[in-house]
Order: C-alpha cells, then structure tokens, then sequence
C-alpha cells in the first residue's frame, strides 16, 4: 500500500515520542511491504517562533494533501502564566480540528493487564475495563462566541449545539457500540444546560435507529463518578467537548497513565492521530516521556485511516510485549520495578522495534 503521511510533532515531548511513533510506522513499512512516504509540518509553539502563526497555512494544506497525520501536542507554560496572551499555541489544535472537520475524537482506554498495579484505583475494580469515548470535537463551549464585556470585568463562553452536530457524532458512538458490547452512555448535564437537552433529544432519537444497543443516559459529575467507583460498566460513552476532555483525563487513569492513551480525530477528510497528553514540558528533554501513546496512535492510523488491522494489531502486541519483559517507562513504573527495568523514551522505542 502506497500512503503519505505528515508528521507533525509540535511541542515539548511531541518531539520526543513521535520520533518513536514514526520510527514504528517505518519498520511496519518494511514488515509488510508499504510503501510510506513522510513529510513535516510546524504547529503551536514551534510555529508561532517560525512564523508567528500556531498554525501556518502551509502547514494546513499539508495536512489536507496527505493521507493520515501523526501528531505529537501543543502547548508551553509561558502561555499558561500568561493569559493575557491573544497567539497561542493551542489556537493551532483547534484551528486544525476545526479546518479539518475533526468531529469525532475516539479515545479508547484500554487497560494492559501487566499495568494493573500502576493504576491507584484497585485492581479488581479495575481489571476487565475497556471503554471507548467519543467526545464531539468541533463545537460546544470550545468555538462558541467568547470575549470580555463591561471594562473587561465580565468574560463569556457561549456553547451551542446544532442537531446535525450532535447526530453525526451519535451515529459514529453507536456505530461503534454495535461492534463492541451493544452498550452506550450518553453523558451530558440535562438537568441544567439547554445544549444538553437537546443532546439527548438527539441521542434518544438516534438510538431508534439501534434497537440493539442499551442505552443509559448519565450527568456528567454522576458519570465521573462512576468512572472509578465501576469503570467495567462502561463501554462506549458518546459525549460533548468539554465534558469529553475532562472525563478522558480522567479515564487515563484506569489506563495507568496518559503516557498509555491514544486518540484518534476523525471527520470529513483526513485523520488525525495523537496522544491524549499534553507537552509536558516538565519533563521535555530528559528523555523519560513514554512514547506508548504515539506508538499505539500510530497503530489507530493504521488501522482507521488505511484499514491496516494486521499492522495495526502487531503494534498493539508488540506494546504488550514490552509491558510483560518488565521493562517501564517511569510514569507506569512502581515501587516494584528495579532500576534495570526502568527505560527512557529511546530505550522503549528500541524494545518495541525489536518486538515488532
Ligand atoms: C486535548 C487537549 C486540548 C483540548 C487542549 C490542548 C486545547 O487538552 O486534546 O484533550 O482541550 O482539547
Ligand atoms: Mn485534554
């Protein structure tokens, strides 16, 4: 198979892990005989320092010309102590998501067995857990109207939801949830928020349509308890763009880390594939991010984007692999791992080659 793909790995340790991502994509390249073809492309930081801008058009219209991207994470903590500043780089994240029709963020938490004890939520409440979130990505309180009103002493985010928003992103969690265990919660705060109400106006309608699927419909704190009190009973959760970014931080943690979590965003043209954590610039350039959640990005690329289950699978067992040798990065690392286990960005990307 003929495939281009851009790289774009951003800021802090996007750097660092999608260098592992796209060392992984290559030797499943020549695994299987593909035929990938890379390109680069500047976003948040690194492109407002290039060019002023956190997401250049050039950067844009290669993404739009290639056939899946890579993406690493945006961010630096000199914006986060400034919130004066009108460029930053997360501007570029949703720019991109926005230009690119990015509605659908699938964020799988997938529980690797040998990680049980990495979790701080008991292992038996934990083990079995599987749940795949689709949070909408493109509207809500994230591209509202936003600004500042009497002298600047009154802020404002406006959420809005259409039908069509809420139903697309509904077809593609059902869609989902008949491949899976036939179960869907929708989460939302219908007991205050119009945008709500209409979600699951919406959702009720399109579950008509999915007469095999059980649905249960959740507010959004009830749901982030439930979480950890029973992750098990979940299994597809379709929700809104903040509700969904704050959840899935949470569900990381069921995961053992965000250093294990891949998401994939999808819509109208091309995909985008990314770890669910940020830059981390406290620990960029040390060499100890886990590169895990590039790598297994780099396997829902396969998979999604070029219908490379094959590929896609041998990553997973390859990622699986390096759990069950022992060896851990140190966010997934305990008290019971010895220091000769303990390996950085590079080590672990060596051991996943070498298992691939
Ligand atoms: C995410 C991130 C982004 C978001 C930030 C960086 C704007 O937290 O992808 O979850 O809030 O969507
Ligand atoms: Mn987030």
């Amino acid at each position: 198979m003929k495939k281009h793909i851009l790289v774009v790995p951003g800021d802090g340790i996007g750097q660092e892990v999608t260098a592992v991502g796209k060392k992984v994509l290559e030797r499943i390249a020549e695994k299987f005989n593909h035929e990938f073809t890379y390109d680069e492309a500047l976003i948040g930081h690194v492109a407002i320092e290039a060019t002023g801008n956190p997401l250049p058009d050039e950067t844009l219209e290669k993404m739009r010309a290639s056939d899946a991207v890579l993406f690493g994470a945006v961010g630096h903590p000199k914006y986060d102590n400034d919130p004066s500043a009108k460029v930053r780089p997360e501007q570029g994240l949703l720019k991109m998501r926005k230009e690119l029709g990015l509605y659908a963020n699938l964020r799988p938490i997938k529980l690797f067995d040998e990680l049980l004890s990495a979790s701080s939520i008991k292992p038996e409440i934990l083990k079995g857990s599987d749940i795949l979130f689709f949070r909408e990505l493109t509207g809500d309180i994230y591209f509202g109207e936003k600004g500042r009103k009497d002298d600047g002493n009154t802020a404002y985010d406006i959420a809005s939801y259409s039908t069509y928003e809420v139903e697309r992103i509904a077809r593609k969690a059902f869609d989902a949830a008949m491949t899976r265990g036939k179960k869907l919660m929708s989460v939302d705060k219908a007991n205050v928020l119009e945008t709500s109400r209409l979600w699951r106006e919406v959702v009720q309608r399109v579950a008509l349509e999915y007469p095999e699927v059980t649905v249960e419909h959740q507010f959004v704190d009830s749901a982030a308890m439930l979480l950890i009190k029973d992750p098990r009973r979940f299994d597809v959760v379709v929700t809104a763009n903040l509700f969904g970014d704050i959840l899935t931080d949470e569900a990381s943690q069921i995961a053992g880390s965000m250093g294990m979590l891949a998401s994939a965003s999808i819509g109208d043209g091309t995909g985008v594939y990314e770890p669910i954590h940020g830059s981390a610039h406290d620990i960029t350039g040390m060499g100890v991010a886990n590169p895990m959640a590039s790598v297994l990005s780099a396997a829902l690329l396969l998979d999604i984007s070029f219908g490379l289950k094959e590929e896609s699978d041998a990553i997973i067992n390859a990622v699986d692999l390096v759990l069950k040798s022992g060896m851990r990065t140190r966010d997934i690392a305990d008290a019971n791992t010895p220091a000769y286990l303990l390996m950085g960005t590079e080590a672990a990307g060596e051991a996943l080659l070498k298992f691939l």
